[in-house]
């Protein structure tokens, strides 16, 4: 049964109560909690009387009608989480950017320029090698098509499947609409730099590169009995080599530059048999481009120099996203309101991927963070003061009316 939704605080509730488990959240795009989590946005929406579309990703776009209509102020983030993910990823922006415009309207009635709240599909690239698929799509930057996730299901028939649904809700209009004047971004810091220098705002200047690789080690299954040491080719004693080799070239291109082995895989995975493929993730980040090229130059360079001529290893780079700098008038404009408003904050690049990213390409752009409790993030641990997410909201209330009243 669908609960009454009174508050935004309610809404997020029920979002991250479904389904009803003690784990993390798994909003993969067009999964069942995905698909409710949409759906319980629209009817929250529309029962607060703001017009909704949904484009055929299945983005969501509420807008709070302005007296001039077409132009229009837009915040929000994403719907989806990571695999186990935290309650405020994404999710924080996304409400928190509807609490803000709620607000505004309450406080100030119809705004001159239309305030929209996006809730893009999909960002985090969990489900199908593919990241910031809505925003890319929103923006005409690309189109996301012809993958599959772990199951074989096929993007475009996931897609179809759930985007339907929301579009036949009563009252959604399908639509992609224009893109806005400006597009500002809510988002949990997902670091510790917040936290230690004690304060609960970040202004975010930039987004740093990041590019994700799958890298697939083939050598030869065998009998783990029969098959003497000197006559093996088993791939993952060459991937545990190659790992730890990737990872002392990493640090020593640059000590920052992150280097993370989030999802690994072996055939036939069992104890008997010598194992003749694996298949591992590689997720690098640096805010020079420099660096990733120089890093990835190395990587391909490692894999060829395998001594064993029947380990093969083929690289494959599924995200390949430029370090991004935002827009500086909106983050001076954001610098000034803080001051004016008492807020002491920090201006800071970003560690993590955002759709800010993919809309600064198209739309000024610009990122407000709010602290994350010891820097956790993409973890069930995933927190915020309750007080840092509500000056986090009243900080974007305050942008949204310089922008649209
Ligand atoms: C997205 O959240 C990322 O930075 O991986
Ligand atoms: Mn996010
Ligand atoms: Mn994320």
């Amino acid at each position: 049964m669908i609960q009454e939704q009174n508050t935004v605080a309610d809404l997020f509730q029920q979002i991250t109560n479904f389904p009803s488990t003690k784990s993390g959240q798994n909003r993969l795009v067009y999964s069942a909690a995905w698909l409710k989590g949409q759906e319980l946005l629209i009817k929250f929406a529309l029962q607060a009387n703001l017009q909704v579309a949904v484009d055929d990703y299945g983005s969501v776009y509420l807008d709070l009608v302005g007296t001039q209509a077409d132009q229009v102020i837009a915040t929000g983030s994403h719907m989806d989480t990571v695999k186990n993910g935290g309650r405020l990823d994404g999710l924080y922006g996304v409400l928190g950017g509807l609490q803000a415009i709620l607000d505004l309207q309450q406080k100030y009635g119809q705004p001159v320029k239309t305030l929209r709240l996006i809730s893009f599909c999909e960002e985090e690239g969990s489900r199908f090698n593919a990241t910031f698929s809505g925003s890319k799509h929103y923006t005409g930057v690309s189109e996301t098509t012809d993958l599959v996730d772990d199951y074989g299901i096929r993007i475009e028939e996931a897609r179809a499947q759930a985007v339907t649904k929301l579009q036949q809700l009563s009252g959604v209009i399908r639509k992609l609409p224009q893109l806005p004047e400006s597009f500002t971004e809510l988002h949990i810091e997902q670091g510790m730099r917040l936290e230690k220098q004690g304060l609960s705002l970040g202004l975010v200047s930039g987004i740093t590169g990041q590019r994700r690789y799958q890298l697939l080690v083939t050598g030869i299954t065998n009998h783990a009995g029969t098959t003497l040491m000197s006559e093996r080719h088993d791939a993952l004693l060459n991937a545990i080599q190659l790992i730890s080799r990737l990872q002392q070239l990493a640090q020593a291109v640059n000590p920052n530059l992150t280097f993370t082995i989030g999802s690994f895989a072996v055939w036939p995975n069992t104890s008997n048999v010598i194992p003749g493929k694996v298949e591992f993730s590689l997720d690098c980040r640096y805010p020079d481009e420099q660096v990733l090229n120089i890093f990835e130059k190395l990587m391909r360079n490692a894999a060829t120099e395998i001594a064993d001529p029947e380990i093969k290893v083929r690289i494959e780079n599924w995200v390949h996203d430029q370090p991004v700098i935002l827009d500086q008038k909106l983050l001076a404009a954001n610098q000034r309101l803080a001051q004016k408003m008492g807020y002491q904050t920090m201006t800071m690049v970003s560690g993590a991927g955002h759709d800010s990213a993919i809309m600064s390409q198209r739309v000024p752009t610009t990122m407000i963070f709010v602290p994350s409790i010891k820097g956790i993030s993409h973890a069930p641990a995933e927190a915020t003061k309750k007080e840092d997410l509500a000056r986090g909201v009243r900080f974007l209330a305050a942008a949204l009316h310089r922008e649209a009243y």
